[in-house]
């Protein structure tokens, strides 16, 4: 008998195709995010559910779901929407997709680097008004080239950052837990504290989990840490950026320009971020590409189909 897997968000043709063909599989046609009941009403009889980071699957939720799921596979490398710790609790196996979505992600970092140095977000709004001008002084924005970046997490994702951004003749320093190996570190200068990072970061890329420790790591006291003029954008959570602090930062030019791909309480937007000509926002798009997006789908159901095989699988997190 085949397996029940509830898919809670649409995939790609490719990958819902494979997903029928190994199982009994539950797919969402018209890609709604489902509520907490609804989920639950859903889970009733299945044995695993491959999960979006739109699924916030907390401990209340996690007791309800059927007793019969024995892995939730999310679809993210990042699962701060799932409690994880709860879920070991209901022996349910939690599984991301690590590795797949690294070079993407890194990618829409540089995007964001470029989009606020340079200004993209002012520039595309004179556009559109159907303007155009040239003129020595207009939309002087900040060069890369010998300019000194901070990366915050130097884990998958930051060193891909990092190798992408010394060819544009950036000067990488970073933070992280741990000291990387020279081999690793590639030339860049570790820090021993986030102070020491910040103080050096004409501009900082945050590329770390989110944990109860990087909770707000950007506030008031620490944006003080900055030269004056720096350039922050996170491609990770919003959970590490206390907004309000944030935008009064940019109100006061001690901060030049943000380049945001992720918020706090997604789908939520700071609404104030929008009124800032100098945000240079995205909705999510880290991983957004045809071969990234396939690839995490295949990886979320192998991780499935490895655990049913097996009992075990490479990509378990609790
Ligand atoms: C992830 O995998 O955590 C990404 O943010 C999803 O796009």
């Amino acid at each position: 008998m085949k397996k029940k897997v509830l898919i809670t968000r649409k995939l790609l043709r490719s990958n819902e195709d494979r997903a029928s063909k190994l199982w009994d599989a539950k797919f969402n046609s018209n890609d709604e995010i489902y509520s907490p009941k609804k989920l639950i009403e859903l889970s009733q009889g299945c044995d695993g559910i491959l999960s979006s980071l739109t699924e916030k699957i907390d401990e209340n939720i996690l007791n309800s779901l059927s007793k019969s799921i024995k892995i939730i596979s999310n679809f993210a490398v990042g699962f701060g929407n799932i409690d994880v710790q709860a879920a070991k609790k209901r022996n349910i196996v939690v599984t991301n997709t690590p590795d797949v979505l690294t070079d993407a992600t890194a990618e829409i970092a540089m995007l964001l680097i470029l989009g606020a140095c340079r200004r993209a977000n002012e520039g595309i709004n004179w556009v559109k008004k159907e303007n155009w001008k040239w003129s020595s002084d207009f939309l002087i924005g900040k060069q890369l080239t010998g300019s000194r970046l901070g990366i915050l997490g130097m884990g998958r994702i930051g060193r891909a950052v990092a190798k992408i951004a010394k060819s544009f003749g950036m000067e990488i320093h970073y933070r992280n837990r741990k000291k990387l190996s020279p081999d690793e570190e590639n030339g860049a200068v570790y820090h021993d504290s986030i102070k020491s990072l910040f103080s050096v970061s004409d501009v900082l890329s945050i590329c770390c989990p989110a944990t109860k420790e990087t909770k707000d790591i950007i506030n008031k006291e620490t944006l003080e840490y900055f030269p004056t003029g720096a350039v922050i954008t996170n491609v990770a959570r919003g959970d590490m950026i206390d907004d309000e602090a944030m935008v009064q930062a940019l109100i006061s030019r001690k901060i030049y320009a943000i380049g945001l791909d992720v918020y706090k309480g997604e789908p939520k937007i700071y609404s104030e971020y929008l009124k800032q000509p100098t945000a240079f926002i995205l909705p999510h798009l880290g991983s957004a590409t045809k071969k990234t997006r396939t690839a995490m789908a295949d990886l979320a159901i192998s991780n499935i189909e490895e655990f049913f095989s097996t009992g075990k699988c490479k990509n378990i997190i609790n």
